[in-house]
């Protein structure tokens, strides 16, 4: 099953690679099918923190106000070896080994496109890691929703964002990661509410409550983190992120993952929910999940795949053989990982439903 998350996400990364490709070709279908996981909440609810922790690796730009200014489509891809680096989807044959650089570009790439200030666009930054230590992911970072704009901000800007991050989210096949802060009214919380309104049965929302560290003594997050106060079809998430204290300290993801496991271990209220709580067990419940998607979207899958395929090979005769130019080449791959992927496919044939889901 490892190997097809992992083609999903090479599907994803050639699609993308292909984007200005045509709007006739199949291709923007065949993205749009591929699931995702998209991280939603207020501002400075956690976000970009949570991202950080699932990745296990420090390279987004975190703080107060609005940070997160573009969409960031981060792939995750598990290779062998001991190697960790980062490619940008815009920086072309350039291998990123610092992470502090990683995040100085996302930081710099977002200027280019919104000017300096608190401007915000909806294209995305595309940034692909690539480590022995990732599990395969597709996730999504996106600008916090706000109630006020602040100064330097149109007023529209409120609407604007909320709009952004719909178009990402209503997309049946997106797995909503709603961020939601333990030390604010869970019925006051911005992921809640959009997430309920393109979700409104909670199938496709993870809850993730992060700052449980920051509640006012003698209250607790038990009723959320046990389902009572909102349910959800999947279990509650509690994580304990770095503080902006720790940020400045530069306390690293390891010491910050250990605290966390201590924190929820070793505090009376929460001890009992331990073994699901965390930064880890969230990024493996994700993965898990997402296989089961990936499974049971096989088959519609497989249909747009076959389709794909036929629409590359003619498109590489109209380009005529041998490949010379880079856009050949790339359909070239993008032909390649389809054809892996239907092997794949036959293999997982069992366990399947007949007819599968429809995407
Ligand atoms: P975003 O705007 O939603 O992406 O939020 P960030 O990830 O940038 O976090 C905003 C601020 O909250 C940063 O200063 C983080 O250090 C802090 N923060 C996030 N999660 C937690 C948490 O679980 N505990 C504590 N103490 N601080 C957190
Ligand atoms: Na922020
Ligand atoms: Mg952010």
């Amino acid at each position: 099953m490892e190997n097809l998350i992992s083609l999903v996400n090479k599907l994803q990364r050639a699609c993308t690679a292909l984007g200005d490709h045509g709007e006739e070709s199949a291709l923007p279908t065949l993205w749009d099918s591929l699931p995702s996981i998209a991280v939603v909440g207020g501002q400075s609810s956690g976000k970009s923190s949570v991202l950080e922790s699932v990745v296990g690796k420090d390279f987004l730009p975190r703080g107060s106000g609005i940070v997160t200014r573009r969409p960031l489509v981060l792939q995750l891809h598990r290779i062998d070896g001991d190697r960790e680096y980062a490619e940008f989807m815009h920086v072309p044959r350039k291998r990123f080994t610092d992470f502090a650089m990683v995040r100085k570009e996302i930081a710099d790439e977002t200027d280019r496109q919104t000017g300096h200030g608190k401007g915000i666009s909806s294209v995305p930054i595309h940034l692909s890691i690539f480590s022995p230590y990732v599990v395969n992911l597709t996730l999504i970072d996106l600008p916090g929703l706000t109630k006020v704009a602040v100064e330097g901000q149109p007023e529209s800007i409120v609407q604007e964002i909320e709009n952004m991050v719909r178009s990402f989210i209503e997309k049946p096949n997106c797995i909503i990661l709603a961020v939601s802060p333990a030390n604010q009214d869970l019925a006051t919380s911005d992921a809640i509410k959009i997430s309920r309104e393109v979700d409104p049965k909670g199938e496709r929302t993870f809850g993730v409550l992060t700052k449980i560290d920051l509640m006012d003594k003698g209250t607790d997050a038990v009723d959320i983190l046990e389902g009572r106060s909102y349910r959800l079809q999947f279990p509650w998430i509690g994580v304990v992120n770095r503080s902006q204290q720790d940020i400045n300290k530069s306390v690293d993801m390891i010491a910050a993952r250990r605290r966390e496991r201590d924190y929820f271990s070793n505090t009376p209220e929460y001890k009992h929910l331990a073994h699901r709580m965390g930064s880890e067990h969230l990024a493996k419940s994700l993965s898990k999940h997402l296989e089961s998607v990936i499974k049971s979207r096989i088959p519609g899958l497989q249909s747009l795949i076959t389709k794909t395929v036929a629409e590359l090979e003619t498109e590489l005769t109209r380009l005529g053989k041998p490949i010379a130019n880079d856009a050949g080449g790339k359909l070239y791959t993008i032909m390649e990982i389809c054809r892996m992927f239907d092997g794949i496919y036959k293999e997982h044939l069992d366990g399947v439903r007949p007819g599968g889901e429809k995407i």
